[in-house]
């Protein structure tokens, strides 16, 4: 294949879109803090690595809690971004697939959403296991489930119109981490003990079809590569379709909101 690799064009985009983060998905994924600070226990001391950290409100939490936190990703104006938002906090760029730091050097790890953007978890599982302390340390991660509407109204948009054929990278599957057995799977192959699952109901408010739009455009990588590779035709059509449907989910008070449910899964490293 020609053109750049999943992880390559993952980049490009994040970079780009780093500044829209905090107005669209990342307020449906502060919802998961509490519960990934709970999983691996982040309280005062806890030497804490937030792998693909964003913009940085996980690892900003952290530290308010006394925990002794690391937010990496490898988007640079991701990590640019996190430092303006949460000055204070050690923020670094580093790579999942290569972890900036020594074997057996955290109590805990989280990944909240950034295993689906992988292109090789189990190199990025590896390496959480080699950073993590023997037999205490911990990680927690959050991944999309598949049942979620945001989801449902873009493949309902997507599907009837989209040229599948269209040249993209070949992707990591979006859900595999949003599935207990493959999860358990993984984790036990990559080191780990005692999976635990929970699901969390997130969910994500807006006013307007074209906030729904936006999230989409502005807040997600994968499908805007599809959408921008087709016709302006077929663009547009994706588009109404969307915004269309948008109005299924408006509620009685008038704003719309979609369920953008999670799975939570913990593990000890072995
Ligand atoms: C969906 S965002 C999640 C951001 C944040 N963790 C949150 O929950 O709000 C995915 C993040 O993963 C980062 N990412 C993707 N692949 C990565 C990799 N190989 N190494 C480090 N970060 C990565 C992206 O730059 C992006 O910031």
């Amino acid at each position: 294949m020609t053109g750049p690799s999943f992880r390559d064009a993952e980049l490009e985009g994040w970079d780009r879109k780093a500044g829209y983060w905090d107005d669209t998905i990342g307020l449906v994924t502060l919802g998961a803090i509490d519960p990934l600070m709970e999983a691996v226990g982040a309280t005062l001391g806890v030497r804490v690595l937030d792998i693909a950290c964003g913009t940085g409100s996980l690892a900003a939490t952290a530290a308010r809690r006394g925990a002794d936190v690391i937010g990496m990703d490898f988007a640079p104006t991701m990590i640019a971004e996190a430092i303006r938002r949460h000055p204070g906090v050690d923020f670094r760029v580093g790579d999942a697939e290569a972890i900036p730091l020594a074997d057996a050097s955290v109590d805990a790890a989280t990944c909240s959403f950034g295993m689906l953007h992988m292109e090789r978890p189990e190199r990025v599982l590896a390496e959480v296991v080699r950073v993590l302390r023997p037999v205490t340390g911990r990680f927690a991660l959050t991944s999309w489930t598949p049942d979620g509407e945001f989801f449902a109204l873009v493949g309902q948009a997507v599907q009837p119109h989209a040229d599948m054929g269209v040249p993209l990278p070949l992707a990591p599957p979006l859900f595999r981490f949003g599935d207990e057995g493959e999860c358990r799977s993984a984790l036990l192959a990559a080191g780990f003990a005692e999976p635990s699952f929970k699901k969390l109901p997130l969910v994500w408010t807006g006013d307007t079809p074209q906030a729904v739009l936006d999230a989409l455009h502005r807040g997600t990588v994968r499908t805007p590569m599809l959408i921008e590779a087709q016709t302006p035709e077929i663009r547009h059509a994706i588009e109404q379709a969307i915004l269309r449907g948008s109005e299924r989910y408006r509620q009685p008070a008038g704003n719309i909101v979609l369920k953008w449910p999670a799975l939570l899964t913990t593990a000890r490293r072995r």
